[in-house]
């Protein structure tokens, strides 16, 4: 039985104080009975206070990128200790916009996730198509090469108890969310393409939707078999509509 997830990514939004009161939010309304976990991932730079607010809480944090190596002469960059320092869980590696505004390549990416897991953080791997990837019906060789990259650096061992984002580029910020179908669809293939390897590990793996996942629409996402919950952009910075994506994890069916 796979737990299911809900990560909220701020991108880099939010002063101390945002970020103070989105969390009284959050955790004041939590509902208790939820068996989601809940996670943030805020900007690297409130990690201190996002740690301090949330300490002896269910909700857990992380960050949203980090570098290839352990520490030195790499000027603004943010090493996977110092992000576990602060008591972060998760961090995440492949984000679209990494990947398309920083120019990371599938090679930079599976560094990015060893070295996730090398200093003990667990790795929300992004993968997803552009919009003119998915019209030539290229999703599956896209998605399959993202993941083919990390699985040549790490093997399929070392995706156990990991998660995987599914986020379809051209949902992400739009408003377009896939449909239940289109997400469940690429889910059902990421999950298949690597039970080939190893059916156990791939049962475990959380498979996160994101791309405009909203209160309104994620009941309906998360309800497919292999969508473990969602990796959630712009609503995360709201806490009622955050609220309402964890509690959408309610009657999940999740295998
Ligand atoms: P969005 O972003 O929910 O604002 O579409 C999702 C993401 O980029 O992780």
């Amino acid at each position: 039985m796979r737990r299911p997830m809900v990560a909220g990514n701020w991108k880099m939004n939010g002063t101390r104080s945002d970020a103070g009161s989105l969390l009284d939010g959050v955790v004041g309304g939590l509902d208790a009975s939820l068996t989601c976990e809940v996670v943030v991932c805020p900007p690297s730079i409130l990690i201190p206070v996002v740690a301090e607010k949330l300490a002896g809480t269910s909700v857990s944090w992380g960050g949203q990128n980090l570098d290839t190596h352990d520490g030195g002469a790499y000027t603004g960059e943010i090493s996977g200790g110092m992000l576990k320092d602060f008591g972060s869980t998760y961090v995440i590696v492949g984000h679209s916009e990494r990947r398309s505004i920083y120019g990371e390549s599938d090679d930079l990416v599976a560094e990015k996730f060893q070295q996730a897991q090398k200093t003990g953080l667990i790795p929300i791997l992004c993968v997803g198509e552009l919009l003119e990837e998915r019209e030539r019906g290229q999703t599956e060789s896209v998605v399959g090469r993202q993941l083919d990259a990390v699985l040549a650096v790490v093997g399929i061992a070392g995706l156990k108890d990991t998660v995987i984002a599914y986020e379809p580029v051209w949902a992400i910020g739009t408003g377009k969310t896939a449909s239940a179908d289109q997400a469940q669809e690429v889910h059902k293939f990421i999950r298949t393409k690597l039970a080939d390897k190893d059916a156990n590990i791939a049962n475990g793996l959380r498979i996160l939707y994101g791309g405009s996942v909203k209160p309104d629409n994620a009941a309906e996402l998360f309800a497919n078999e292999d969508v473990d919950g969602g990796l959630i952009g712009g609503a995360s910075l709201k806490a009622q509509d955050f609220l309402g994506i964890c509690n959408a994890t309610k009657n999940q069916d999740l295998g």
